[in-house]
């Protein structure tokens, strides 16, 4: 069925008899060709797509593959269809619409962008692109890049970081990856989709240029190195409009500040006008059975017609799309249809895994002696598999589901599989290892008492549509951990979840293990860190606050039972609009515990290791406009490791600078090793943005670079001054 999809695909985009077919034209020159010879009915075509899906009463669309979304391209002029499908963490199945597909279940984009490394993130988006290419996929709804700005944000699994340079760099790199296999990737969700709560009511309130500084840097950073094909528009409204009537944002910000060439698509259900949507920058309605009506279509041909809308819009929506496909190759004729490497699929899922996972305290337990004989497992079905995240980035993992836990009708929990247990076996041949569920905890408790080790797994439930109600472990498991620890102090705690927790137990465990979902080669990585065959890596891209009360919204916005969180779909309406105030602007993360001098429980870019790193040499190096940093970082430990140098910035007061990242590297040293590292800095990181002015401007004075392993533990400054200046925006 792959093989007989693939083919379809090339054939579909394969003819070479139309004079916009020259690939060595310029896509804009090309789309205007092919727009020149379409029907109004053409052009219109283009800009509204379906679900391509069963739905309400009638079958999948004729000519979808199957998937959240399909556009019908335009066959008379070689004009492919748009096949797009949610692939955040590998391809999505949604409802089982490909019965039976399955699709290589990466580990979560938390533990992706742990890596700090934009090279394995930019194969995570390959390896993912060449599986959805090989299904018949042309479009990937992938490329989350929200700031985390909750802890407890039900998306944080598909999001990278709180960091808007850590942010933009991990998802653009991966954004590069896809679209370097002829697919179109989709940047989203723009923005200012902070919380799952309310979203498709939610006003998010917050200062311009403060978004300038957090969330849209971010997704500038991510564009400028990904030059995604697509921008998806949020659900919720920014400043009091629908971000996909959102003038400022799409108009002025994307396609006037930042120069997007391509095409903005709206969220599947956040549509709510013809004329406005188009006017303001919405260039393409998603999904349109679930807004409460079809505004591309027939509403656009009637308002052309009455005046109401310029004709020249509907050409400029239509050419932006047609740019992008042209520009990623989609309407080419197919290169030689690649097989599917699913053996470097999972190699790339192991490392992300392994290098994603962060050792967040060890008291001399890890690695665990290979001589230990007997281990105890105990939790979080880690006999079978690990957890995944919920929603719409849901994959159904090659290998078949390991185990399924129903939570209430419509939600389950699915496992992917890659035992833990038995990769922890296989890592420890000579001992004994047994399981224990956890779900009896004087039961586990025992088993703990009677072992030399423990493997602690706990884990919380994540999805899209949802935040957690609270940064605890859910239901039982903070009292399992202390029943298990009080019986063994020699208790590894591997914690699977979607984001930062609250660990009150914390004292009382000899080791914490950061795993997030670690995909369908999670237990492997786990097993290998746990016996020191790999050397922990991973570096938190999320503060892990003490607790609730020490984030700027101590419980979230909003009302999780009052409104509709999804689309409403035909004849529904969205309830009352509710506003949520980002009143801490642009000091998100890191940036609002060091504002407010709160200790976190662990600090951004902090992680563990099984060796020891120390950084010299800070030098600071300003000519001009280019700041440039270097120090040198040595392994002082007997094994080789990779370590994280970081160099972040604090300005003068008149600045108000208080601590940004601007720079880091991810250096493998041997033991005794040393590497100068060197980074080059984005100027807008010493930059306040002007929203009047619409520039950036540096501030004249004298700044502060640190360097350190995280955001905390800055061991060496330097300081150097820097000129007023302002730069475009
Ligand atoms: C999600 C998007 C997703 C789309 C299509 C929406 O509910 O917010 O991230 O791409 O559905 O599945």
């Amino acid at each position: 069925m792959v093989f007989v999809v693939a083919l379809a695909f090339a054939d579909a985009a394969g003819a070479q008899d139309w004079p916009w077919s020259d690939s060595s034209l310029p896509p804009v020159q090309r789309a205007q060709m092919a727009l020149d010879q379409m029907t109004e009915q053409e052009k219109l075509s283009l800009v509204y797509g379906v679900i391509a899906a069963p739905w309400g009463g009638k079958p999948k669309p004729s000519g979808s593959i199957g998937s959240a979304g399909y556009v019908a391209g335009v066959p008379r002029l070689g004009i492919p269809a748009l096949q797009e499908t949610d692939a955040e963490l590998g391809v999505s199945n949604p409802g089982d619409v490909r019965p039976g597909d399955t699709a290589t279940a990466m580990p979560s984009d938390l533990a992706l962008a742990s890596t700090w490394d934009p090279e394995i993130a930019r194969l995570q988006g390959q390896s993912v692109a060449i599986e959805a290419r090989a299904k018949g996929f042309n479009v990937l709804l992938g490329g989350a890049a929200n700031l985390i700005r909750d802890p407890r944000g039900g998306r944080n699994f598909e999001y990278f970081s709180e960091d808007p340079l850590l942010t933009g760099a991990m998802a653009g790199s991966m954004i590069e990856g896809v679209q370097s296999r002829h697919i179109i990737s989709t940047i989203k969700h723009f923005a200012l989709n902070a919380q799952e709560t309310d979203r498709v009511v939610l006003n998010a309130r917050i200062d311009p240029a403060a978004t300038r500084e957090s969330d849209l840097l971010a997704f500038e950073i991510a564009i400028e190195r990904g030059r995604p094909g697509a921008v998806m528009c949020a659900y919720n409204q920014l400043n009091g409009s629908y971000c996909c009537e959102n003038d400022w944002l799409l108009n002025q910000v994307l396609k006037t500040d930042w120069r997007y060439p391509f095409f903005v698509m709206s969220d599947w259900g956040a549509v709510h006008s013809t004329v406005r949507s188009a006017m303001a920058g919405l260039d393409q309605e998603s999904g349109e059975q679930l807004d409460t009506q079809n505004f591309f279509e027939g509403p656009m041909a009637r308002a052309i017609a009455e005046g109401e809308l310029p004709e020249a819009r509907l050409d400029d929506m239509a050419r932006r799309i047609l740019t992008s496909i042209f520009a990623h190759g989609l309407a080419d004729k197919a290169s030689a249809s690649e097989p599917v490497d699913f053996a470097g699929a999972d190699r790339t899922a192991l490392a992300i895994a392994r290098e994603g996972t962060v050792l967040l305290k060890n008291q001399g337990l890890l690695p665990l002696s290979a001589d230990t004989r007997k281990i105890v497992v105990i939790g979080a079905h880690a006999n079978l598999g690990a957890p995944s995240g919920g929603g719409s980035s849901q994959v159904m993992p090659r290998g078949g589901i390991a185990a399924k836990e129903q939570l209430g009708k419509n939600r389950a929990m699915i496992f992917d599989p890659g035992s833990p247990l038995e990769a922890i076996r296989l890592q420890f041949p000579r001992a004994r290892v047994d399981y224990d569920d956890g779900s009896v905890a004087p039961r586990a408790a025992k088993a703990a008492a009677d072992s030399d080790a423990v493997i602690l797994f706990v884990d919380q439930w994540m999805t899209e549509t949802a935040d957690a109600p609270n940064l605890s472990l859910p239901g039982e498991q903070d009292r399992l951990v202390e029943a298990v620890t009080q019986a063994n102090p020699r208790t590894a705690v591997v914690l699977e979840t979607g984001g930062p927790v609250l660990m009150p137990w914390l004292a009382q465990t000899a080791a914490v293990l950061a795993a997030w979902y670690p995909g369908q080669k999670g237990g492997e990585a786990i097993a290998e860190i746990l016996s020191g065959a790999a050397n922990p890596s991973g570096r938190l891209p999320v503060t892990f606050p003490i607790s609730e009360g020490q984030l700027p919204h101590p419980k979230i916005q909003g009302d999780p039972d009052g409104a509709p969180i999804g689309p409403v779909g035909r004849g529904g309406h969205y309830g009352a609009m509710f506003t949520g105030v980002y009143d801490e602007g642009a000091a998100v993360g890191y940036k609002w515990f060091v504002e407010r001098a709160e200790p976190p429980l662990f600090p951004f870019g902090f992680g563990l290791s099984y060796t020891r790193f120390a950084l010299s040499n800070l030098a600071v190096d300003v000519s001009g406009r280019t700041v440039t940093a270097s120090a040198t970082v040595r392994n002082l430990g007997d094994r080789t490791g990779a370590a994280t140098p970081q160099f972040y910035v604090s300005g003068p007061k008149s600045a108000n600078i208080r601590l940004r990242l601007v720079g880091w590297d991810r250096v493998e040293l041997k033991p005794g090793e040393d590497r100068q590292v060197i980074v080059s800095i984005d100027s807008r990181l010493f930059a306040r943005f002007d929203e009047d002015a619409r520039k950036w401007r540096i501030q004249p004075g004298v700044y502060r670079l640190t360097a350190g392993f995280d955001s905390q533990q800055q061991e060496l400054a330097a300081s150097f001054e820097l000129q007023s200046a302002s730069l475009p925006p």
